[in-house]
């Protein structure tokens, strides 16, 4: 049987080359059905520069950057790779009307937690151009589609859960991390209100996990707890002072009837010098109580020598498992119904072997 939306060549353009969007450019190039046409850069020094320089491949694939929207949007491109530290609803809504599909790592999934106005203009610009607008990243996005697929063996399923944990003192300091606050002081009032704030399109990742396993949430809740640092920790880019936030339990759960039934959490600590001494699995790990009940863990180690190996291979896997579904994404994406889709409108998404 042939998936007839994946045997033929898309054309995509890659939009932002930051950690995620340098993983996008490395997938495309690896995936049988993709052809890369262009590339946009916001920062005006990686105007003009090779792809394969951006993204630190060793010879040039003749992809340009440019920072020039219509310029790319002319080439007709099938779908763009949209990965900004933050999304741009106008910029975002002047693709789709273009009629350019779009796939997206930028805290994008329902649009339910970027607000109404916007997601009524993303919606209206997609169904302007007869384009789909998608949001995936690792989590929140394959997290999601994970759990529901590994709840598939069960019957009688009670709850589920994908609880995502890591250390990540190596890039605390990134933008990507702003706003939850990390080195704020003990008992900091509204620091757990800025932190349910910054994660709120895991309240979305809830609404997919439930679309996909036929549930429909009335509430959805953010509990979110604090480690602290038990001596000064210089970390890249900043030093946080014994006694501030140095470890984040952030739990998002979907209720149905006030029963809790869907999970996604997330525990991010700072090394291991913290109090609580919380433990990370460096990985997802799935729960499910139902018939069997489940455990899966999701772990994840850069591929090749190990021991020759720098701390940012390993980070980079991080970005790479980032990048790598919405990319498998595309050929799906391409030939769905208009408008904003997810996970759940979406046929199974599987690596693309060559
Ligand atoms: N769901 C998930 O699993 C997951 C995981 C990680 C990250 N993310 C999300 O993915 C997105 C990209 O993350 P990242 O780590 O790749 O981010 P990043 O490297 O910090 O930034 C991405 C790019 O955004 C562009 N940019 C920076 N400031 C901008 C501005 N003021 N206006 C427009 N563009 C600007 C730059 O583009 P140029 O390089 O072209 O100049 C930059 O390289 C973020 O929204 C992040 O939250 C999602």
């Amino acid at each position: 049987m042939v998936n007839q939306s994946v045997e033929r060549t898309w054309k995509v353009v890659q939009w932002t080359t930051g950690n995620v969007g340098r993983q996008a450019i490395a997938a495309v190039l690896a995936h049988p059905n993709l052809e890369l046409v262009g590339v946009y850069a916001h920062d005006p020094s990686k105007v003009g520069r090779d792809a394969a320089d951006l993204c630190g491949l060793d010879r040039p694939i003749g992809v340009v950057a440019t920072g020039d929207a219509d310029e790319l949007l002319a080439l007709r491109p099938d779908c763009v790779i949209y990965t900004p530290l933050h999304i741009d609803v106008e910029e975002v809504s002047r693709i789709l009307r273009a009629g350019v599909n779009v796939v997206t790592t930028s805290e994008f999934l329902t649009g339910t937690s970027i607000g109404a106005d916007a997601t009524k203009a993303l919606d209206s610009a997609a169904q302007a151009g007869a384009a789909t607008l998608f949001g995936s990243g690792v989590n929140p996005g394959f997290a999601e589609l994970f759990a529901a697929v590994s709840a598939g063996i069960s019957r009688d399923v009670r709850t589920i859960t994908v609880s995502e944990s890591a250390d990540v003192a190596m890039f605390a300091n990134d933008p990507n991390f702003e706003a939850v606050g990390w080195g704020r002081p003990p008992g900091d009032a509204g620091h757990a209100a800025a932190v349910q704030a910054a994660t709120a399109v895991f309240a979305d990742a809830l609404d997919v996990l439930a679309a996909l396993v036929g549930l429909c949430l009335d509430e959805r809740t953010c509990t979110v707890e604090f480690a602290h640092a038990t001596e000064d920790l210089d970390i890249p880019g900043m030093v946080i002072p014994k006694g501030h936030v140095a470890g984040m339990d952030v739990r998002w759960d979907g209720l149905v009837g006030g029963a809790t039934r869907l999970g996604v959490h997330v525990r991010w600590v700072i090394g291991d010098r913290i109090e609580p001494p919380w433990t990370v699995e460096f990985g997802y790990v799935v729960e499910v109580a139902g018939d069997p009940n489940l455990r899966i863990k999701l772990d994840l180690w850069p591929d090749g020598d190990l021991a020759s190996m720098g701390v940012d291979e390993f980070r980079d896997v991080g970005m790479r498992i980032t990048a790598v579904p919405p990319v498998n994404a595309i050929p799906a994406v391409c030939v769905a119904e208009a408008g904003i889709r997810t996970y759940a409108d979406l046929p199974v998404i599987a690596a693309r072997m060559r």
